[in-house]
């Protein structure tokens, strides 16, 4: 619900439970005058006025006092005395950066506009929308935020439309989606960091004075840095605490700061890199940021992620089987690499369907001459050789044996060894005169062009026509270098790196109109690209390359702050583990994929009867409650040894399941109890295979007694039934 109050020049956007109030001053700046928990009074323009000086800073409009650096700024413009890091900068053709936007008028009205060319959220019952729109007298180009609120789900999303008006080009040479400004310092910053194969573990310092944050410059969101960032009160844990959250519907290079200023003041934002980045708007012209999702709990983290995991689950996600249970697969990558044949992948996929797995993924090495990962991208052309006869046969043969298939591809990339390259040397990313670097062997197709764009969309349209493939695998294993498209004069040079990804977004959703039902799964070398521009599209997203168990521990904790717990692929693989050589039991393992969407990536050829029953029996267990672990609630459970125990829950009206994972077993040690949440307190849970009954305040309040645990990394899984 949106409110004016005329008199008070005071916006309020309320959602169930909290509050954003915006000001309007006499000036026609408009400032934040409260982010959180909702409350009773809904005038608060005194806020701003009760603010004391500092001295020095300099005054505005000649109005004694008027001290813009100490005022909390909805959108800070760049060129008046409020010189902390503004929200966007823009640089007129007579070379000069200076911009003076003011209140011109607001809109309010029910529902939400899709933002052109990219992803955005929609689809709730009850939304509403302010349009608040800031003009430059001198160039008369205005500024448009638009703020939506999502009542039920207590979130507030936010873009920016940038409108040229005046004669003039625009260059826009940073433009944030969201700005936020606090009149304290007292807060922890978490981010989600890490690197390839230790993507997004949670990161949290105590702030300070001056400028932090995380970006990425790396033509996606990145392995290293999720772009998401928290505020929290020092004191904040997984239950309880205000936190104030951003995250970015967006796919590429990406800024998310913080700035304390010289008198404890916090100013937090989020939006496009301005590295590398410029966008010239022509006389006419409108530039959209992509959108920016606003959580603020007093719940904590865990209060945080319930609120993150269903907004994306019913408002995001656009996949047909966003809400739909997902198949158990397996991948045959860490079981084969490149080296496999018909009858491997058949063996395989016999073996597979035997023990309840309904997907069978074909990675890499299907296509052109590729047995190893210096050849053939772009030409996406079945190896018949290799495969024993067409795709098509094969994927006969594998329907046949019960199971569907699902096939890999990495159609952003092109291998300088391939026909695409011969015949199209001027589509990648390059700068006529350098020679491009090549990483893992290849080159990146150059996606702003709309040859290429058009190549994939009809090369893609005809493998997914002639075959029966019900799953993609969308892998992108590089990231970008040697910025520069031939086609793009000097001018719009720095346009390159968002239209890439906007080129790689009309393929996604061009794609998707045509083949609704095919489920695609998104990868970049492992989580290199876990946000929700692509969970927009791929409502599953490959978590990490790394499969060990035990690693994969904080990974998933990371990933499963922000994205729904069916969105996170994770698989059983072998022992010795690939990546990290660790022998962790079969039931470790299981119950660790089990935390997301599961699957195998393991040589059945190889396995053990025993393995298999074993593996048999996880599949049907994880079929059996797969909608409680791909959609219940998930909760992450304190444990007395932070450093060594990790646990969680999934919870639905019906059932309850509770996992806790050991790294280390020690000696003379006596396991303490694990203790569940939310549940119904007065309700009664059976545990599965047993007749013991517990109340619902006794599993919270005593809780379950864990295992001694006998060996490293050692796992236990328990299931409760309500009753009534
Ligand atoms: C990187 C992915 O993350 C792996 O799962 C696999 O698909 C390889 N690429 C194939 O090249």
């Amino acid at each position: 619900m949106i409110q004016y109050q005329e008199e008070q020049q005071q916006l309020n956007l309320y959602t169930e439970n909290n509050q954003l109030s915006i000001g309007i001053l006499p000036s026609g700046h408009v400032v934040l005058l409260y982010f959180g928990k909702k409350i009773t009074s809904d005038s608060l323009s005194y806020i701003t006025g009760e603010i004391k000086r500092a001295s020095y800073l300099a005054d505005t409009d000649s109005i004694k006092d008027f001290k813009l650096e100490q005022l909390p700024f909805i959108y800070p413009a760049y060129g008046n005395p409020d010189l902390r890091t503004p929200a966007f900068q823009f640089t007129y053709e007579n070379g000069s950066r200076i911009s003076d936007y003011r209140y011109k008028t607001h809109r309010i009205y029910d529902g939400k506009k899709k933002i052109p060319g990219l992803p955005s959220t929609n689809t709730a019952t009850k939304l509403s929308t302010l349009e608040l729109v800031l003009k430059d007298e001198i160039t008369s180009n205005e500024i448009m935020l638009s703020i939506s609120c999502f009542d039920e789900y207590d979130i507030f999303t936010q873009h920016v439309e940038v409108f040229n008006y005046s004669k003039e080009k625009l260059k826009i040479n940073q433009i944030m989606s969201v700005n936020l400004d606090f009149l304290t310092d007292k807060f922890d910053l978490i981010t989600l960091s890490g690197a390839w194969g230790r993507e997004s573990h949670i990161h949290r310092n105590k702030i300070r004075q001056g400028y932090q944050g995380i970006d990425s410059k790396r033509g996606a969101s990145g392995h290293g840095q999720n772009p998401f960032i928290a505020l929290v009160d020092p004191s904040t844990n997984e239950n309880s605490g205000n936190v104030y959250s951003m995250n970015f519907i967006y796919s590429g290079n990406f800024i998310a700061n913080v700035e304390v200023d010289m008198h404890q003041n916090t100013r937090m934002q989020l939006g496009i890199n301005p590295f590398d980045f410029e966008w010239c708007l022509s006389p006419g012209e409108v530039f959209y940021t992509p959108e920016a999702v606003l959580v603020f709990s007093n719940e904590g983290l865990n209060g945080m992620s319930q609120l993150y995991h269903r907004f994306y689950l019913e408002c995001l996600m656009q996949s047909n089987h966003a809400r739909k249970e997902r198949p158990v697969l397996i991948n045959n990558w860490e079981a084969t690499y490149f080296d496999f044949n018909k009858e491997t992948i058949l063996s395989l996929a016999k073996e597979a369907s035997e023990i309840g797995i309904e997907l069978f993924v074909l990675d890499d090495g299907w296509f052109g001459e590729r047995n190893g990962d210096n050849s053939s991208l772009g030409d996406w052309v079945p190896n018949e050789k290799k495969l024993g006869g067409s795709l098509k046969n094969l994927i006969k043969d594998v329907n046949k044996l019960g199971l569907d298939f699902g096939l890999w591809l990495e159609p952003e990339m092109i291998s300088r060894n391939s026909n695409l390259f011969k015949e199209h040397p001027d589509w990648i990313i390059q700068v006529p005169g350098r020679v491009p670097q090549q990483v893992r062997n290849q080159l990146v197709l150059d996606l702003s062009r709309k040859d290429v764009q058009n190549f994939l969309i009809e090369t893609i349209d005809s493998l997914l026509k002639e075959n029966n493939i019900t799953y993609l695998k969308w892998d992108m294993n590089r990231n970008l270098t040697d910025m520069g498209s031939i086609l793009l004069e000097s001018d719009y040079q720095k346009e390159l790196g968002h239209r890439y990804i906007l080129g790689l977004y009309f393929i996604l959703e061009t794609l998707l109109a045509k083949h609704p039902d095919v489920l695609i799964e998104s990868c970049a070398g492992g989580g290199g690209r876990f946000d929700p521009g692509m969970l927009y599209y791929t409502p599953q997203i490959w978590t990490s390359d790394n499969t060990d168990a035990i690693e994969r521990l904080a990974t998933q904790e990371g990933i499963s702050l922000l994205y729904p717990p069916v969105s996170m692929s994770c698989h059983v693989s072998a022992v010795p583990n690939h990546q990290v050589g660790r022998m962790t039991t079969l039931n470790t393992r299981g119950i660790v994929a089990q935390q997301g969407n599961f699957g195998y990536e393991i040589n059945l050829l190889d396995a053990t009867m025993e393995d298999k029953l074993q593996m048999k029996l996880q599949i049907e267990f994880y079929k059996k409650y797969r909608n409680t672990f791909q959609f219940g609630q998930h909760y992450r459970l304190n444990v007395y040894d932070e450093q060594n125990e990790k646990a969680w829950m999934k919870l639905d009206a019906k059932k309850v399941i509770v996992s806790h994972v050991y790294r280390l077993a020690k000696v003379n040690t006596v396991p303490k109890r694990l203790k569940l949440q939310n549940l119904e307190e007065t309700a009664s849970y059976r545990l599965e295979g047993t007749k013991r009954t517990f109340k619902g305040d006794e599993l919270m309040e005593i809780g379950i007694a864990l295992d001694k645990p006998t060996h490293d990394f050692y796992a236990s899984q328990w299931v409760f039934t309500r009753e009534k």
